[in-house]
């Protein structure tokens, strides 16, 4: 258990991602924003001016990043919403100075450098940190080692893996699970871009059978996927539909009770009646599970907001509980 307050800094403060966590960050009591950092070419800006609907009361400016303004703070925790490249290479930086990285990006998400070259495209420039990375999902983190840097996961793997894990890891599913997830636009960043404008966005598969959240779910799962991530045509949340083949013990399972045994002690996932929306979870920390079976076929519906439970609010419940904090301060009243 931490004494104190944690004083922390936000890098990606300007983007989407970063700018949720500020506001999980700021009805967190256990957590101080010493600093936030857009990039190093960007002007000072308020928050507020960026970002009303989060910042209304807040006088927080957003600053240019620059490694040298931490000389002059003392912080614990720095939340690093940046480009995988970007986090990369400030990471080493951060955990020099004795700073615990949580890393909401893809840069420490993969357990070797190999696997991470393949699907990111290009070298690692800290290849010994993968290994000391803790990948933060978060029903299945136990606080067994220390470690420095944690791997928020995907927003889409988190959609999937909370579909699927309970049920590989109980052995109820053979042959190759096959993900479809939907996907708001806000999932590709704020960034202006054609492909992710809104008269240009319809409904669209995308990254099909080599979108590097594939391998950052088999990962996790230790099994083959099929993924297909599609862009759709809305600001916020996630669809993931999962279908597998149960095995003879996973067929006479009753697969709704097992979830709901699963997920008794993590509050943020709800086993619902019936397939969830994503308007149902926008804009808060929780996912909405529900599934369906018939005899060897099961499909499990998950809804996450892609930069709640799938980004900011992941990585606020992981620094919640590395400092030894209420699991869910900053996420529910
Ligand atoms: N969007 C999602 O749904 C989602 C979900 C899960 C994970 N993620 C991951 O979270 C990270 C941030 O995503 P996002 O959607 O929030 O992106 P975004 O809206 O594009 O924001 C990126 C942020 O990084 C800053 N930045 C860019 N290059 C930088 C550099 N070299 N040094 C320092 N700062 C730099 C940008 O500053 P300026 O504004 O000044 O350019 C901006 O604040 C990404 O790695 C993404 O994959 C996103």
């Amino acid at each position: 258990m931490s004494s104190g307050v944690i004083q922390c800094v936000v890098l990606g403060a300007t983007g989407y991602a970063g700018s949720e966590l500020l506001a999980l960050l700021h009805k967190n009591p256990h957590f101080s924003v010493v600093k936030a950092f857009g990039s190093a070419e960007r002007e000072a800006i308020r928050w507020r001016e960026l970002a009303p609907q989060l910042a209304a009361h807040s006088s927080l400016m957003i600053e240019p990043w620059d490694m040298a303004q931490l000389d002059h703070v003392s912080v614990q925790a720095a939340f690093l919403a940046l480009p995988h490249a970007a986090s990369a290479d400030i990471a080493p930086a951060l955990l020099a100075r004795g700073i615990q990285v949580f890393d909401l990006s893809g840069a420490f998400r993969f357990h070797n450098a190999c696997d991470f070259a393949q699907a990111y495209g290009f070298e690692h420039p800290a290849p010994t940190l993968l290994a000391q990375a803790q990948y933060m999902l978060m029903p299945w983190y136990s606080a067994q080692a220390e470690h420095s840097v944690y791997a928020i996961p995907g927003c889409y793997p988190t959609a999937s893996l909370l579909a699927l894990k309970p049920l590989v890891d109980a052995g109820f599913i053979q042959g190759t699970p096959v993900i479809t997830a939907i996907s708001g636009v806000s999932g590709a960043g704020r960034g202006a871009n054609p492909a992710t404008s809104f008269c240009e966005v319809s409904m669209k598969a995308y990254g099909v059978l080599q979108h590097r959240h594939q391998p950052e779910i088999s990962q996790q799962l230790g099994c083959d996927v099929v993924f297909t991530p599609v862009l759709g045509p809305y600001a916020r949340g996630i669809l993931a539909v999962c279908t597998v083949t149960l095995t003879e013990q996973g067929a006479v399972t009753n697969l709704q009770a097992h979830f709901q045994a699963q997920y008794a002690e993590h509050v943020l996932v709800q086993v619902v009646p019936a397939p969830p929306a994503v308007n149902h979870v926008a804009h808060t920390p929780f996912a909405h599970l529900h599934v369906a079976q018939k005899e060897s076929t099961a499909v499990i519906t998950v809804a996450i907001d892609n930069l709640v439970m799938g980004a900011a609010g992941q990585a606020m419940q992981a620094a919640n509980q590395v400092f030894g904090l209420n699991a869910y301060a900053g996420l529910l009243p």
